[in-house]
């Protein structure tokens, strides 16, 4: 099929460019750059440059490519910074989706996979985290995303679209081949920063907080792997031809790993120490956020192929030991 992937230069898009390849889809791209890396575009890949809130730049493309799936990666995702400039964050993620939807709209194309996240479900005393739960973001980027989910089930009711808002929870790991992995700047995730920090490519690593209700009193969160959260969009495909679908996706191995067994891992697959200290919590952590899978498992026959963390931590290794200064473009 023509997909249409939207952010296909960033660590998710691309790694899901490359899974759509394997299985025989082709492949577009749009991304404005502002984020994102040429390198991790294949060659021979067509890519259009330009911002996803531009209709007069997207509904072109999507009726020249006869697109038939637009998949939505594009986004801001700092949930520090969307505190201190919500406007940065309702303008990008909100705002210029609802400009793609309607380029969609005017061009006939129906079918929308949207790039959703667990920050959705809040401070939820229930865990796992299951799809009934009820939608209770306190951040302004998880804000974004609770409104684009809601958006998207007036337009399914309206227009008849189509939709698949995957919930993802900690995407991690690179491509096991070596050549693309995770590279945001500035980066905040906690497996690349432990691998950078073994690497003595910067500081000491600050654990926020050691006496959350744990078994080592670090927090507890869901790492996925970037391949299995690409695989279960593909897996999705077929359920959005009927007009109308809607579909919500937890996505998460259901296996929690505290702080502290991140750190162990990375140095038991790096054989290199990770310098570490305690600092206090951070405002908004919450002690465990863990994935019920099952839904996607069971109706998408999801296949997670990296159900540890040490599986996980060995592919970013790879892809850490191999560009130590990430992309080069
Ligand atoms: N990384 C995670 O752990 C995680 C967890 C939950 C949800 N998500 C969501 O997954 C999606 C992808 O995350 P990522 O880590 O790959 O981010 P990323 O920053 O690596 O990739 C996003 C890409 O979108 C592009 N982009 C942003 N705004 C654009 C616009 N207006 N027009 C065109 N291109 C634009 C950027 O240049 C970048 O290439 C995001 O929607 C994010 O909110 C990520």
């Amino acid at each position: 099929m023509k997909i249409l992937v939207v952010g296909g230069a960033g660590y998710i898009g691309s790694h899901c460019v490359r899974q759509l390849l394997a299985a025989g889809h082709q492949p577009i791209i749009i991304d404005n750059f502002v984020y994102g890396h040429r390198d991790s575009i294949p060659e021979g890949l067509t890519v259009y440059e330009g911002d996803m809130g531009d209709i007069a730049f997207t509904q072109p493309i999507l009726e020249k490519e006869q697109v038939e799936i637009v998949m939505h990666f594009a986004a801001f995702a700092y949930v520090g910074e969307s505190t201190s400039d919500p406007l940065k964050y309702y303008d990008n993620n909100v705002a210029k989706t609802v400009h793609l939807l309607q380029a969609m709209r005017n061009a006939n194309v129906n079918r929308f996979i949207f790039s959703s996240s667990c920050t959705i479900f809040g401070e939820s005393s229930k865990m796992p985290l299951h799809e009934d739960l009820p939608l209770q973001a306190f951040s302004p980027y998880g804000q974004t995303k609770q409104d684009v989910e809601v958006l998207l089930g007036y337009c399914a009711k309206a227009y008849g679209l189509s939709y698949a808002c995957f919930r993802y929870f900690n995407a991690s790991g690179a491509d096991p081949e070596g050549t693309i992995g995770e590279d945001h700047d500035p980066e905040t995730h906690l497996i690349p920063l432990a691998i950078q920090a073994a690497r003595g490519q910067r500081d000491k690593l600050v654990i926020f907080g050691m006496d959350y209700p744990t078994p080592d009193g670090t927090c507890l969160r869901d790492y996925v792997h970037v391949n299995d959260l690409s695989r279960a969009h593909i897996a999705a495909f077929d359920k959005l031809k009927t007009p109308g679908t809607e579909l919500h996706y937890n996505l998460g191995t259901g296996k929690p790993a505290s702080v502290l067994e991140v750190i162990n891992t990375v140095e038991a697959v790096s054989g290199l120490s990770v310098p570490h200290e305690f600092g206090p919590r951070r405002p908004g952590d919450v002690p465990a956020a863990y994935a019920y899978p099952e839904k996607a498992i069971s109706e998408l026959n999801w296949q997670i192929e990296f159900p540890d963390i040490k599986s996980i931590v060995e592919t970013a290794w790879k892809w850490h030991e191999s560009h130590p200064n990430g992309f080069e473009k």
